[in-house]
């Protein structure tokens, strides 16, 4: 058997590598197609070795990268780097061959697996909007792009993931012009929406995901359904973080959440709650919440989905120890705080040695950004089980 050749463009930290790993399919990456410098690293670090890269002088990398046009802002914009950073985007970037700005490739190499999970800034909900218009020039538009891989190159298998807005009014007309357009290449679609919550991992992250599969090797695919939610949030909590929000803002939430309240008293004389608790020694009943100051309304058992914008995820307790010495008395035995970016990698289905690996070569707003922009690992198993294993 011959190994899967795997291109993953818009490759962020590379969650179809993962999956791909995690469920023992024999492939190699012949490229990706990345232009962030920090996720270009932070793939690198988690998928392979830099250290075999011969570093030439300045000015050759400076040509490498305005050759491949990278690394660009959050604009578009280039970046020129130096010393050190320039070696390490070099380095990560050679290593997972790199093809740079999927806009500006001639020539993709051969591939079975080709993978386009593109910016979904201007579709989604939470974005601007833009659409996707070919020629728009909105990130989103970048989807076009992908004609010229599958036209060289044919692959048997593609993978297009986004955000669920793809689908509704707004944009779906683009959406079926793609669609039409495979057809006419000779493809297969399944389209599916899924919810990573199904998939094993406490994260309500709902997404669009397209399977194409070359008519010539279609058998038929199944979508995967997924299964009642059988995980907790309380398993994916860092249990050695310490912080907690001021104590003004944790006094505050309490204070203005009169369920809140009832919950510490129900909590503090053993009344149990309807809802089934996952308790943690010392931090009591552990839920995901979505902002600080609504926490009882949008208490859960699984996160709501993370995302790369500034809006915080947050994580919160009932105890039944007493935490603090605060006047007012129920304040003491909650507590709240933010979820850490190791949590993130963790509710996308990295490993803590992925994260751990990451951590060594970008910061911590990088790595929630990571994070936020990725697939969660174990739907993409799913996937591709029903693609290339059944
Ligand atoms: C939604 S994320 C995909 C994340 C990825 N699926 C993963 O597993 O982490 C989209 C990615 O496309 C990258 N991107 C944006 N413009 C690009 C371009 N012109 N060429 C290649 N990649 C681009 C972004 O930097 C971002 O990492």
């Amino acid at each position: 058997m011959t190994k899967l050749r795997l291109f993953e463009s818009f490759s962020g930290i590379g969650a179809q590598a993962k999956a791909l790993q995690n469920i023992g399919v024999d492939f190699e990456s012949v490229g990706v197609s990345e232009v962030d410098g920090e996720a270009i690293k932070s793939y690198a670090a988690v998928h392979s070795d830099t250290s075999d890269v011969e570093v030439p002088s300045e000015e050759e990398m400076q040509a490498y990268m305005e050759q491949l046009n990278i690394p660009l802002d959050k604009k578009g914009n280039r970046i020129k780097l130096k010393g050190e950073q320039l070696e390490a985007v070099y380095r990560a970037s050679v290593a997972i061959k790199n093809v740079g700005d999927i806009s500006k490739v001639k020539e993709f190499p051969s591939m079975d697996l080709f993978t386009y999970s593109f910016p979904c800034q201007s579709i989604s909900f939470a974005g601007y909007g833009h659409g996707l218009d070919r020629g728009s020039g909105t990130r989103s538009s970048l989807l076009w792009e992908c004609e010229r891989v599958i036209e060289q190159q044919k692959p048997k298998y593609l993978l297009m993931e986004n955000v669920k807005a793809l689908l509704s009014v707004k944009h779906k007309h683009n959406f079926d012009i793609w669609k039409e357009w495979l057809d006419d290449m000779g493809y297969t679609s399944y389209v599916m929406v899924l919810n990573a919550k199904h998939f094993g991992i406490p994260h309500n992250r709902e997404r669009v995901f397209m399977v194409s599969v070359r008519k010539d090797v279609d058998t038929g695919f199944e979508i995967p359904i997924g299964r009642e939610i059988d995980v907790k949030i309380s398993d994916f909590v860092d249990y050695s973080v310490e912080a907690r929000l001021p104590m003004d803002k944790q006094r505050d939430i309490v204070r203005r959440d009169a369920s809140l309240q009832t919950r510490i008293k129900n909590e503090l004389n053993g009344i149990e709650h309807e809802i089934p608790k996952h308790r943690i020694d010392g931090l009591g009943q552990v839920y995901a919440t979505f902002r600080s100051t609504v926490v009882t309304n949008h208490e859960s058992w699984y996160v709501q989905t993370l995302t790369t914008a500034n809006q915080k995820v947050y994580l919160g307790g009932i105890s039944t120890e007493k935490l603090y010495d605060d006047s007012d008395d129920l304040v003491n035995y909650f507590w709240s705080r933010e979820l850490s970016s190791r949590e993130y990698w963790r509710l996308m289905g990295f490993t803590d040695e992925d994260y751990d690996k990451a951590f060594k070569v970008t910061r911590v707003p990088y790595l929630y950004r990571q994070a936020g922009n990725s697939i969660v690992v174990q739907v993409l198993e799913e996937i591709f089980t029903n693609l290339l294993k059944k």
